[in-house]
């Protein structure tokens, strides 16, 4: 018998009322990321201000309502960001964020996570630059 999963009121607000859904052209940086299991994609666009704050940031997500969520409450703890506290941005974080996730759901909120990596690590191969922490993205994050 299936079950029927119980998601925060948090969780149902970001799914139906996403924020920064689009894409911003020249992005500073851009990641996209997947699950092959599930069949999600997740890209993360960055615009990124010469101190290195990030000024926009947008997201379009192919996936589940647990998906699109995470991906609109994480473009929201990182703007207006350094990318040295983007690069923290943590799954928990952002799952806390939401009022939590259930546990099947989990996975969702690492594609937010490793998303945000992504675009990260394009914004530093674009612009030469070696950021502490920050690790060649995954495209599948069932790699991990
Ligand atoms: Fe895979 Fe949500 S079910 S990202």
């Amino acid at each position: 018998m299936s079950q029927i999963i119980e998601y925060s009121e948090k969780v149902m607000d970001h799914f139906s009322n996403p924020r920064n859904v689009g894409e911003i052209e020249n992005p500073s940086g851009v990641g996209t990321v997947g699950n092959a299991k599930c069949g999600d994609i997740m890209r993360i666009y960055l615009d990124i201000d010469e101190n290195q704050i990030i000024r926009d940031c947008k997201f379009k997500t192919f996936g589940c309502g647990a998906a699109v969520a995470t991906s609109s409450i994480a473009t929201e703890m990182i703007k207006g960001k350094s990318v040295e506290d983007a690069l923290k941005l943590t799954n928990q974080a952002v799952q806390e964020a939401l009022g939590g996730l259930p546990p099947v759901k989990v996975h969702c909120s690492l594609l937010a996570e490793e998303a945000v990596h992504a675009a990260l690590w394009d914004y530093a191969q674009k612009n030469n630059l070696q950021i502490e922490g920050l690790n060649p993205p995954v495209d599948d994050i069932e790699d991990l």
